[in-house]
């Protein structure tokens, strides 16, 4: 092949041994929040401090001022920060191999599949980036496998309203919050929102489209919606009728799995089994990944083709997933879990009994919420704001509840440490 010396000289230039990043001014440039304003799309309106670094459940910001966080990244970093199990794995796996698409399979993918198939009910698993796509998957399975089975005509979609499912066109349309949904449309057709636990309304649902229906979708506590935990004999109601009508159950257990209520995913505790379970956030601990979890029979509606995604099953992703797996799927990170929720439950109690700004204390594991009592309802957000000027970080779930969902494993100091500042906030924000 003759190439010119110049073609040569550019490719061995630019070839892995020659080229070492030359730095530029941006890379080291200061960054403040103002930037943010001017650089991103507005569609956030983050904190006004920046956080630099984390470690277990402190994070440090520009300022070096410490924050306790109660948020782990909305229900994400489930191990803390830079946990040396996941700082390892990453470590070995970003010297090893980064991606290699779908057109290959890959060592870490298949290690992770294996574990979740053997610690859940399920046969097969899809890996995708995020909550979105594992509910956006879910969901076009359950209507291909509808479709294959009985036809087009079964199509519809059962969710409830305040539903929290993601923020693609379809996952935003499941979910049973018109304030995500409109002025994008028009939006996918085909799917009924029910009220959250009225066995009556599922009931009668079916009775009338039971022909129709091709699965439910329900979360198992709706997190994003008020932290309103699924009662025992409406979840059991879905199940049942699902399984009565042919239709396929789906949890979203994107925020209530990975250990947050104490067992590995949330139905374990709930008398039922899914046929489509759907798990992200938690799951890669900080590093995007999502995962759909289904039998093998379910699985058959994906043949080749059908559906995909270019960094699904990603190895980085599914190095670090895996070694957050082996941590928590342990009894005494789960165990350790039910009796951070005791704490959690006697600290906020405490609070509420100097000073009763809570209606109401509930949730599971290290999934809490606080809803404001009457007189201080729609005052969430500025509770979180006062947080972070305590020193802690804490998030909401809608106007009237604070949401708390730390690490699985945030130490006792840090907890003590995390409510104390939560108690001045309430005291700073709620006067
Ligand atoms: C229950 C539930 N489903 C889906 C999602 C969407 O996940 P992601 O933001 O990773 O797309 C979330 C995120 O908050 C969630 O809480």
């Amino acid at each position: 092949m003759s190439l010119s010396p110049a073609a040569k000289a550019a490719i061995a230039a630019s070839s892995r041994s020659e080229a070492i990043a030359s730095g530029s001014n941006t890379a080291t440039m200061p960054v403040t929040r103002a930037l943010f304003d001017q650089l991103m799309v507005p569609c956030f309106a983050p904190a006004q401090f920046v956080p630099v670094r984390g470690e277990g459940s402190r994070v440090w910001d520009q300022a070096g001022r410490m924050y306790i966080d109660f948020a782990s990244g909305v229900a994400v970093t489930a191990l803390g920060h830079c946990h040396p199990a996941m700082v390892k794995a990453i470590e070995a796996q970003a010297r090893t191999l980064w991606h290699v698409s779908n057109w290959f399979t890959n060592e870490p993918a298949l290690r992770l599949a294996q574990r979740l198939v053997d610690a859940t009910f399920a046969e097969r698993v899809f890996f995708c980036n995020s909550g979105a796509e594992a509910n956006e998957a879910a969901l076009k399975l359950a209507r291909r496998y509808a479709h294959d089975r009985f036809g087009p005509h079964r199509s519809r979609i059962v969710s409830t309203v305040n539903a929290f499912h993601g923020r693609t066109l379809f996952t935003v349309t499941a979910g049973g919050q018109s304030k995500y949904a409109s002025g994008f449309g028009p939006n996918p057709t085909g799917i009924t929102h029910l009220r959250y636990n009225d066995v009556a309304a599922l009931e009668a649902e079916f009775a009338a489209h039971g022909g129709e229906i091709c699965a439910v979708i329900l979360e198992p506590m709706q997190g994003e919606g008020g932290m309103t935990p699924g009662t025992p004999a409406y979840l059991q109601a879905a199940r049942r009728l699902c399984s009565e009508h042919g239709a396929l159950l789906i949890l979203d257990e994107i925020q209530s799995g990975m250990g947050r209520t104490g067992t590995l995913f949330s139905y374990m505790q709930k008398g039922i089994v899914p046929d489509i379970l759907t798990s992200a956030k938690g799951l890669g601990g900080g590093f995007p990944i999502g995962a759909m979890l289904t039998t093998t029979e379910i699985a058959t509606a994906f043949s080749v083709g059908v559906h995909g995604t270019t960094y699904g099953g990603n190895p980085l992703a599914c190095a670090v997933a895996g070694a957050v797996f082996d941590v928590i799927n342990t009894t005494e990170v789960l165990d350790g879990v039910k009796a951070r929720h005791a704490l959690f439950m006697e600290g906020l109690k405490a609070i509420n009994a100097r000073r009763p700004v809570f209606s109401d204390l509930r949730g599971e594991g290290v999934w809490l919420g606080c809803e404001l009592a009457q007189a201080w309802r729609g005052r969430s957000l500025d509770v979180m704001h006062a947080a972070g000027e305590a020193g802690l970080l804490v998030l909401v779930a809608g106007p009237d509840v604070l949401r708390i969902a730390p690490s699985l494993v945030i130490s006792l100091d840090e907890i003590l440490e995390g409510l104390a500042r939560l108690e001045t906030a309430l005291n700073t924000a709620l006067v």
